[in-house]
């Protein structure tokens, strides 16, 4: 009998993707099968890079044979559930993210009962990176190379460069 191939999904928003990321990506590709990186769109949070530069610096960062990047736009329990998948994989980095995703986990059950939210708890040496804090950081002129891939990094520094002239 064939065994059901093991879908997770990995979705944010990846302004920009971070090495915490990529950690959480990693692992995840050791539990999974396959691996769907789905990035929003995310109108609300008014994204600094676009959803293809966001695609772009993900498919350049990762390359591994079973992680995909895609993007997704309304309901994430729809989106999953269309891919033929149930689980949502998150990374945490404190408490202060694990009210955010209790609440986000509890409401995706809610929505669609078959869909369950995994977390990897993040190292030490990520749990304090964040997107937010990388664009702060290079809108500064301050070094980002700790917190993103060398490909991520150059394009934020454009990006920031081209935003101020
Ligand atoms: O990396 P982020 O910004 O924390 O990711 C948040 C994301 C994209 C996973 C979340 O905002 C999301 O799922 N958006 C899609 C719309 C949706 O399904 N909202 C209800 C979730 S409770």
């Amino acid at each position: 009998m064939n065994k059901k191939e093991r879908i997770g999904i990995y979705p944010g928003t990846f302004d920009p993707v971070t090495l915490g990321h990529l950690d959480i990506i990693l692992r995840a590709s050791e539990i999974f099968d396959k691996i769907i990186i789905a990035v929003s769109e995310n109108p609300y949070k008014n994204p600094l890079f676009s959803l293809e530069e966001r695609i772009d610096m993900l498919r350049k960062s990762v390359k591994h044979p079973r992680v995909t990047v895609e993007s997704f736009s309304g309901l994430l329990v729809d989106y999953v559930a269309n891919k033929n998948a149930s689980v949502i994989i998150r990374g945490l980095r404190s408490a202060t993210d694990f009210n955010y995703e209790f609440l986000m986990a509890q409401t995706n059950n809610k929505l669609s009962k078959n869909i369950e939210t995994i977390f990897l708890i993040s190292k030490t040496e990520y749990s304090f990176i964040s997107s937010s804090l990388v664009r702060e950081i290079a809108s500064y002129g301050g070094n980002i190379a700790h917190f993103v891939p060398e490909i991520v990094g150059k394009m934020v520094k454009t990006k920031i460069y081209k935003k101020k002239t």
